[in-house]
């Protein structure tokens, strides 16, 4: 992967210079969770209140896709089917966004979503996230959510919503299971109101903060 992909972070972010040993270097938090599960949501509850700058990989994608960019058309044709984008395409759309945030608190939204892309950011970003919050949500719930957005999206249709929760079934939730053997998921009843969701989230960043410090760097 490193031939293919331009691993540029270091630059920006002198943290990563120091390589996973000795302790500096960005907290990355993956959120995960079906469509419409909140991740967008909670995300910019979590940013605003813990200081993390929201990464969302979809946004990123759709941005993408709007630029006229040669992976454009691809792009958008991939999410209209709810199929996941190529991982060349995200991690380097990723890379770029976390390069130029300039934090060192980083959500990450809607990745990795398959072992592939897992992978790929482990060989490429060579980062380990902190924790993976998954918000756990039921498809009746999430279908009723993804049916009421009114974002125009075009991925927001019940034949397309079918695709999502399927890929997230059988694509993204062995990512979960990954990191679930690790110890590494933080497992949130997502289908609360938003304000209660927040409240379990809440106590799993303050706990989550109390270990980093000043610079958002994690004190091992
Ligand atoms: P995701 O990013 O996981 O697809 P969003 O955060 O975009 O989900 O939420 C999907 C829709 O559901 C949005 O219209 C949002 O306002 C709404 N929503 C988010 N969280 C909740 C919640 N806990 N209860 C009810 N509606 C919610
Ligand atoms: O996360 P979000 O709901 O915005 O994703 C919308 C679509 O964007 C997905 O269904 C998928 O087609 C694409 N996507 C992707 N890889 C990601 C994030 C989003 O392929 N990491
Ligand atoms: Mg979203």
């Amino acid at each position: 992967m490193g031939s293919v992909i331009d691993v540029a972070i270091e630059e920006k972010m002198p943290c990563l210079q120091e390589g996973s040993l000795t302790g500096r270097k960005p907290t990355v938090v993956f959120v995960l969770g079906g469509p419409g599960s909140g991740k967008g949501t909670q995300c910019a509850n979590i940013a605003q209140h813990f200081g993390f700058t929201h990464l969302n990989t979809g946004d990123l994608l759709r941005a993408e896709s709007r630029s006229g960019s040669e992976n454009g058309t691809m792009i958008q044709n991939m999410i209209k089917e709810g199929k996941i984008v190529p991982t060349e395409v995200t991690i380097k759309l990723l890379q770029k966004a976390m390069q130029e945030s300039g934090n060192d608190k980083l959500l990450i939204d809607g990745f990795p979503r398959d072992d592939g892309s897992r992978a790929a950011f482990e060989a490429v970003i060579k980062i380990e996230p902190e924790f993976v919050l998954f918000l756990d949500c039921s498809e009746e719930e999430m279908k009723t959510r993804l049916l009421n957005r009114n974002q125009g999206r075009e991925d927001d249709n019940i034949d397309t919503i079918r695709k999502r929760f399927k890929v997230f079934r059988e694509s993204t939730l062995p990512v979960i299971e990954y990191y679930n053997s690790k110890g590494k998921v933080r497992k949130i009843d997502a289908g609360k109101p938003a304000q209660e969701v927040f409240e379990a989230v809440k106590i799993i960043f303050t706990s989550k903060s109390e270990k980093v410090n000043r610079c958002g760097c994690i004190i091992l």
